[in-house]
């Protein structure tokens, strides 16, 4: 079974692992611009890693996991005492974690949220503000074994907040890089990219191929997922193309969850 991340997170790559894993090269250092949950890290053994994601927030849990260990476990643990499992102290806590410039409590916060609010859906509004609504769970599990295999994995990688594209900028030959970016929308409901209050653009896709065009040539590898569409086939032209179908479930409303096609683009 493949290792399941600590946090729930939308388009994370939990159930395609075994495809990507088998276009993955070997290399000293893999690369990941859109870290996310993680899930692809956990599941590989690079000797090296750098971890990056323009979620401050995700970027803080994991750094302050990284350097803490159990003791950063032991603090989060105290946010899932049953007495903050209800709307009033999820609302609460929310607006805590909105207000709070110390980056320790952000950080524990952040984890809270992602496991009492709606479908574990970490979505943040324009103003930089996390709004998913609380989600009514019996009693949402605390990760404690997941948080400790990523401590124990994170020993050998470099974790950074970055935009993508000052990520791309530290490859070096013989790196292989994974990006798992904010997908085209499909329609103009069907499209979720707002891990940060920025959201994704057609010009930071078309950026993001042309960027992976140019490592190539200096010996680099780049795989990038994204939907399977008309756009990205253009977009991603001379990279080779392996099409995947996957389960997914984004849409709060169950009637519509259900395989979108996706595809992987191998730079090489
Ligand atoms: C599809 S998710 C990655 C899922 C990940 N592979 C997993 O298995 O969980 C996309 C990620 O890209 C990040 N992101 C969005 N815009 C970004 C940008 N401009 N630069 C870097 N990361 C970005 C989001 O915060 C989100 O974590």
């Amino acid at each position: 079974m493949p290792i399941r991340s600590f946090l729930k997170w939308a388009g994370n790559k939990y159930r395609i692992i075994e495809q990507i894993k088998a276009c993955l090269p070997k290399a000293n250092r893999l690369i990941e611009p859109f870290t996310g949950s993680a899930t692809i890290f956990l599941n590989t053994g690079y000797p090296t890693y750098l971890l990056a994601d323009s979620n401050r927030d995700l970027i803080q849990l994991y750094r302050y996991l990284q350097r803490e260990g159990q003791a950063f476990i032991n603090y989060c643990r105290l946010f899932f005492h049953p007495c903050f499992n209800n709307p009033k102290e999820f609302y609460r806590l929310r607006h805590v974690f909105n207000m709070s410039t110390e980056q320790r409590r952000r950080a524990a916060l952040m984890l809270y949220l992602n496991k009492h609010c709606f479908n574990g859906l970490t979505r943040f509004n324009r103003q930089g503000k996390f709004n998913t609504p609380f989600s009514a769970y019996k009693a949402p599990y605390f990760p404690e074994k997941e948080m400790k295999f990523f401590f124990q994995q994170a020993k050998n990688a470099k974790i950074i907040h970055a935009d993508f594209i000052n990520t791309l900028a530290l490859a070096k030959r013989g790196d292989v890089i994974y990006c798992d970016p904010p997908y085209v929308g499909l329609s103009k409901t069907a499209n979720f990219t707002h891990y940060t209050a920025c959201g994704f653009s057609h010009a930071q896709q078309l950026i993001l191929a042309s960027t992976a065009k140019n490592l190539v040539a200096k010996g680099i590898t780049v795989i990038i997922s994204n939907h399977d569409t008309e756009f990205t086939r253009k977009i991603y032209h001379g990279a080779t193309l392996l099409p995947l179908s996957v389960q997914r479930n984004i849409s709060s409303k169950g009637s519509q969850r259900g395989k979108a096609a996706e595809i992987l683009a191998i730079f090489q």
